[in-house]
Parts: C-alpha cells; structure tokens; sequence
C-alpha cells in the first residue's frame, strides 16, 4: 500500500468488495453438438405449425422443458455448471434443482427489456444460434443508488460504467445471480437467434438454506 499525506490513492490502495459475478463458459464440442441434435428438433417440431417467429417479435417456450428428454444433455451440463458455482461460493453441498427452464427465438428486431428471475438463486442462458448483431446480453448496475448522481465521465471503464455487455456465442454457457437485471438488445441479424434460459434454485431452501446465521 503507498503511503500517502492526502487522497493521492493508488490503484493498489483501493479495496474492491461485494464482488457480482456472471460465470461464462463454452461447452466442448462433442457436447455441445448432442446439444444441438436434440434441442433443435424438438425446438422444430414446437414450431412447425407456427414457423419462424415474425420480425420484432420474439418467442417464448413454455418454462418446464428441464422435463423433456431431449433437454437431458443441456440440464445434465447446467447441474455441473450450477454444482461448481455453489462450490465456489461456499454454499454447501446441498441439492438444487432446475426450476424453469425455456427457449427463447428472438428474430430481427426482437429485443427482451431489463428483467430479473425472483425467487431463484442462479439463472443462466445457453446458446445454441446467435449471429452478429445477435450476439450480445446487457448486465445493468445492481445498485440503483449509484445512478442518482453520475457525473459525466472523460472514459468509460469497468470502475464508473453502469452496464456491461457480454459478448456470447454458439456454445457460450452463462450463468449469473438471479437477482442481477439484465437485458438483451434488439436483434440486428436477420437470421433468429436461439437461446435457452433456466433457474436453478437450492432443493431445501426453506428447509435449511434460509436459516439465520445468528
Ligand atoms: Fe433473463
């Protein structure tokens, strides 16, 4: 730490804390494409009555398709992800399980605003189709005060911004606290981007999980 007789800090001198973590991943390949064998049939088959989704307008799955056997290798893939996220956070190694999980087609225009997944512990996306000007997701300031004085800033950095955005890809495994807004961009591709959005949520939370600490 440098000594200082003023506020002359260093960047060494500041302490970061309450970190907010988005957890992105690809999956291999040999997964990936059992993946997309099974998921875009069926994604088909949902939709072939009603085609593609029109421009602007995007569609939505019904949230229980964690239950259909063709999105086993995708939930076997997101419990391995969640388990090493609780890991990594201390939690415990109690069960979870998926609550919700659904696809989304998002076709030119189609945009998804600001939104959060109460009641869960972690959300996340899967990508199966993006294309470019399809390719990205928003993360937005958690903390709403920070946005009551914002002074005009001479460089945008990851210190002073109020939003990050996520580059992802065909592959791309994302997961994030579910309590953290995000958006996601109208779509400038003509071609539909196809995602897979979930919750994870801990089995016993009522049971265990939320009992004080003191
Ligand atoms: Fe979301």
């Amino acid at each position: 730490m440098a000594e200082t007789y003023g506020a002359n800090f260093e960047a060494s001198d500041v302490l970061r804390m309450f970190p907010t973590f988005v957890w992105k991943a690809q999956v291999v390949p040999s997964v990936r494409q059992e993946i997309e064998d099974d998921v875009l049939a069926i994604l088909h088959e949902m939709r072939r009555d009603a085609g593609a989704p029109a421009p602007g307008r995007g569609w939505q799955s019904a949230k229980d398709l964690h239950h259909l056997d063709e999105f086993r290798g995708l939930v076997a893939c997101i419990h391995d992800a969640a388990k090493s996220i609780l890991d990594f956070l201390k939690t415990g190694d109690g069960a979870f399980e998926l609550t919700g999980l659904w696809a989304n087609m998002n076709p030119e225009g189609a945009a998804h605003p600001i939104h959060s997944h109460p009641n869960n512990f972690l959300s996340g996306v899967y990508y199966l189709r993006t294309f470019e000007g399809a390719d990205t997701v928003n993360f937005h300031d958690p903390r709403p005060q920070t946005g009551i004085i914002r002074p005009r800033v001479t460089e945008l950095t990851a210190e002073n911004t109020d939003q990050v955005v996520v580059k992802v890809s065909d592959g791309t495994l994302l997961m994030f606290p579910s309590w953290l807004p995000h958006s996601v961009d109208a779509s400038g591709s003509d071609e539909t981007r196809i995602s897979v959005s979930f919750n994870v949520m801990p089995s016993a939370y009522t049971e265990t999980m939320s009992k004080p600490l003191w």
